[in-house]
């Protein structure tokens, strides 16, 4: 007699559940699925409502296009909201719209917040050739505990200036997994103060590979830490997996980082580590890194390089690299063994190394 108890209780909770959630079609608040029709205001007060509202709510936002500028989603919030987009948000078409703000839809002081499905139109053209607008990365992650990302595509034509697809910095927990990202700059950048971050599932390309920095552009500047990137493909990007920093003064650090079960298709830098980065040769008075890099694995990284070097580490001369360890690496260059290069670095390889550590 148990089990019918237990499932008219698993039942009802159920029921309790599903009523308990609010819900606010943003065509209510008057928003217009024309594309044309500026539903800034209409999506704002969706979110007043749902922010406002005591029981777990939901912003529905059905098919069509809706026009969005600016927009601030401001916390904190009375409880979970869950948005649900089957439609497209689309950008302004000329981005003097959007000022100087920096971003086109802001998430801020938000908790328990998740946002499924849509296609988000930032009609970015328009910034081409117009690198010092800020608005030109997709997914920017700064100051968060415990994200998610997962089943994101992002795509921005291969010259675009900036067009990072994801970049999180000053954030804990931050886990990207089955993601495309097909972008003008680094598909996924991590920027100081980054620790716990679990990447997987990732395919990246055309773009600048997954990149650790530009680190220690300042003397005084967070470290990452604890950073996992496993079971994804490079096709066609510029990097692999790469760490960069800039050759100055700083007391950033890099530590603890798996990149493990990757394959590399036609890579320009599969592997590399450039702590010599110092555009034009402007303020880099010892031409030096202070960021220290140490307990770096790469394992099972297979495939082949554009370049005859696939895997180089230019470590800084003041703090050199390491503890890098190197296992089960093959990488080729038109069907013969690519080369590798070391500077500043200490570790240890195991397993088949192809090409010939320098490690
Ligand atoms: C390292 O990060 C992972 C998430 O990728 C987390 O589960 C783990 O607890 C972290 N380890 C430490 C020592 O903080």
């Amino acid at each position: 007699m148990a089990n019918p108890v237990v499932s008219f209780a698993a039942l009802f909770l159920f029921y309790i559940f599903q009523q308990s959630n609010a819900s606010y079609n943003v065509i209510t608040f008057g928003a217009k699925p024309d594309g044309k029709t500026d539903s800034t205001q209409p999506f704002l007060k969706a979110w007043s409502a749902a922010c406002s509202s005591a029981s777990p709510s939901i912003i529905y936002v059905p098919k069509g296009r809706y026009l969005l500028k600016e927009t601030v989603f401001r916390g904190p919030c009375k409880n979970k909201i869950t948005v649900q987009i089957d439609g497209s948000l689309v950008a302004p078409t000329d981005y003097r719209a959007l000022g100087n703000s920096g971003y086109w839809i802001l998430f801020i002081k938000v908790n328990r917040v998740s946002v499924f499905g849509g296609t988000l139109d930032a009609r970015g053209r328009w910034l081409m050739g117009l690198p010092e607008i800020c608005q030109s990365m997709h997914l920017v992650i700064n100051g968060c505990n415990n994200v998610l990302v997962r089943n994101v595509r992002a795509i921005a034509p291969d010259l675009s200036p900036n067009t990072d697809g994801i970049h999180v910095q000053v954030s804990t927990g931050v886990t990207i997994t089955g993601s495309t990202l097909q972008t003008g700059d680094d598909c996924i950048s991590i920027g100081p103060s980054t620790r716990n971050m679990l990447m997987s599932s990732i395919k990246c390309g055309p773009g600048h590979g997954i990149s650790i920095g530009s680190l220690g552009k300042d003397v005084n500047e967070g470290g990452v830490e604890n950073i996992t990137l496993t079971n994804s493909i490079f096709s066609g990007s510029d990097n692999g997996v790469r760490i960069k920093s800039w050759a100055r003064p700083s007391n950033g650090f890099v530590r603890n980082v798996v990149y493990q079960n990757l394959i590399m298709n036609n890579v320009r830098n599969p592997i590399i580590i450039d702590q010599n980065y110092c555009p034009n040769n402007q303020g880099c008075p010892r031409q030096s890194s202070g960021v220290k890099i140490s307990q770096v694995t790469f394992r099972n990284i297979k495939g082949t390089s554009a370049t005859p070097e696939a895997v180089k580490f230019d470590c800084s001369s003041s703090n050199p690299c390491s503890g890098i360890r190197l296992q089960d690496i093959k990488l080729t260059y038109m069907n013969k063994a690519a080369t590798s290069s070391c500077k500043n670095i200490g570790g240890t390889s195991s397993g088949v190394i192809m090409p010939q550590s320098c490690v």
